[in-house]
């Protein structure tokens, strides 16, 4: 039995402000992004101090204490066999009335703010500053994906047609807004689902998943549509992947185990987001204050452990031959707060497991014609906490400029032109999000039509895509399958079998 996260029911509602309403003339209803938390509120502040007072003590930091009831054959056989006879009366309801479920949802999830807080705190590590916007996410897939399911309803000329069962396997990194975002989606496209937390952010799933069940209950419709198994990535792991009445799986991995995924199965009709090598460039155009903060968040946020996280900044002409900029972020990265999520002023939390491998290479090891600007420090006993570290003369096809190491490490490249770092930043196998601080329009032109990545950030950080004002997804190595943006409004497209019939009129 996977315990539960337990944040005392008296805790007070987070006083929010309101977001303004987004119109867009081809969408019948309003969508508003959902606000996070603000911490100028004092009433916020104390409910923040609760949610960090409620994280458990013995959780932190401490790896062994990650329990979770690893299904076994038998078990998870009955699991996709209910998940499968469900599907049809889910499919059945229509549109209409799996928004209903889906708005539900994001009341549920809004309900257990605190608690997911406290869980993915506890449990991956989240600072508290970066766990809330993923609560706001999973609430705005919810919402977002209940409009895109009424819509698939109406669509002119093409009928959507549910499939029966997919799997969904995120990653610990979000450990919210990703299952919430995947599972949502598929539900909202008629499909039965099968969620496989991953192992280091089991709590998180479940927590997420009750949110759901909830919505679930609160409509009248059976649970039965959303199965919860938490399997070890093992053998038992590889029998829900290549089980043949998979219709979908959305993975958000490494490219690596997409790979893997589709050796189990071939056939396997997968929507995948990947690794990505992002970086930003930064031209003598730019707003260089602007650029370092924005450089300093994208790199060291959740420590560096986002797929869309900037892992070098490349220097164009004057910005890498002067100091300024250099200095300014050495300045910024060392006045990093790093402390485990209980310090409610931690800035940089720990590393989701002691690093090994690439991660371990990357935290202590140069290559050649690097040096540390600022070398990575371990700050505690378990071997999770680093200081971040900044490494300078990172060369064009070096083993740093083309890795994904996930981790809290920054290289900076230093090149002549802006053609120059157009060509470092696609020269990496990803193309997941990228970055370009610059104020001059004739760069900003040249940079959008020639650079190779999914999401593109001019003059702001390259992380933290927006539920419909910036969906997110990537290309190359950074996209496998058949998957467009997640929060965009084509998603559910690709989670549905289709028919095409006389269009109307
Ligand atoms: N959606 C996240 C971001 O944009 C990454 O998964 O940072």
């Amino acid at each position: 039995e996977t315990s539960l996260a337990h944040v005392d029911e008296t805790v007070p509602e987070p006083n929010r402000l309101q977001n303004r309403l987004v119109d867009n003339p081809h969408e019948h209803t309003q969508f508003a992004n959902t606000p996070d938390t603000d911490p100028a509120l004092p009433g916020n502040r104390e409910w923040a101090r609760q949610i960090i007072a409620a994280i458990p003590q013995s959780t932190l930091g401490v790896d062994t204490v990650r329990k979770h009831t690893i299904t076994d054959a038998k078990t998870l056989e009955a699991t996709l066999a209910t998940a499968v006879d469900a599907a049809p009366a889910w499919a059945a309801l229509g549109g209409e009335k799996r928004a209903s479920v889906l708005r539900a949802a994001a009341v549920e999830l809004e309900k257990r703010r605190a608690q997911l807080i406290e869980v993915a705190a506890s449990e991956c590590g989240k600072t508290i500053e970066q766990a809330d916007p993923e609560i706001s996410e999973a609430i705005d897939f919810a919402n977002y994906y209940a409009q895109l399911a009424q819509d698939l309803d109406t669509l002119d000329g093409a009928r959507a047609i549910p499939v029966k069962l997919t799997v969904v396997t995120p990653p610990w990194n979000f450990p919210i807004a990703i299952p919430a975002g995947s599972t949502l989606a598929a539900l909202a496209a008629g499909s039965s689902v099968v969620i496989k937390p991953a192992t280091q952010a089991s709590r998180c799933g479940s927590v997420m998943v009750e949110a759901l069940w909830a919505a679930l209950d609160s409509v009248g419709v059976s649970r039965d549509v959303l199965q919860l198994a938490h399997v070890s990535e093992g053998e038992l792991g590889q029998v829900l992947v290549s089980d043949p009445r998979v219709d979908r799986l959305i993975l958000t991995g490494a490219f690596e185990t997409a790979e893997l995924f589709q050796s189990f199965r071939p056939d396997l009709q997968l929507l995948a987001e990947t690794s990505g090598k992002n970086s930003i460039i930064v031209t003598p155009h730019a707003d260089l204050d602007l650029a370092v903060k924005d450089v300093v968040n994208s790199a060291f946020g959740h420590a560096g452990q986002k797929c869309s996280a900037a892992s070098l900044v490349i220097l164009v002409g004057s910005v890498g031959r002067s100091q300024r900029f250099r200095n300014q972020l050495l300045d910024a990265v060392s006045g990093l707060k790093v402390a485990f999520p209980d310090d409610p002023t931690a800035q940089v939390g720990p590393v989701i497991e002691a690093p090994e491998g690439k991660l371990k290479h990357v935290l202590t090891q140069l290559e050649p014609g690097e040096s540390w600007a600022i070398e990575p420090r371990l700050l505690s006993e378990d071997g999770r906490l680093w200081s971040p570290g900044v490494k300078t003369g990172v060369t064009p096809g070096s083993e740093y400029h083309l890795t994904e190491y996930f981790g809290p490490v920054l290289g900076i490249m230093v090149v002549d032109s802006l053609e120059q770092a157009i060509a470092a930043q696609n020269a990496t196998d990803y193309g997941l999000t990228a970055g370009l601080h610059s104020l001059d329009p004739a760069e900003i032109a040249q940079w959008t039509s020639s650079v190779e990545a999914g999401n593109l950030y001019v003059n702001r950080g390259i992380t933290g895509a927006i539920v419909r004002r910036q969906p997110f997804g990537g290309w190359k190595r950074s996209a496998v399958g058949a998957g467009t943006k997640a929060g965009g409004p084509n998603y559910l497209f690709g989670l549905t079998d289709w028919e095409s019939v006389p269009a109307a009129g």
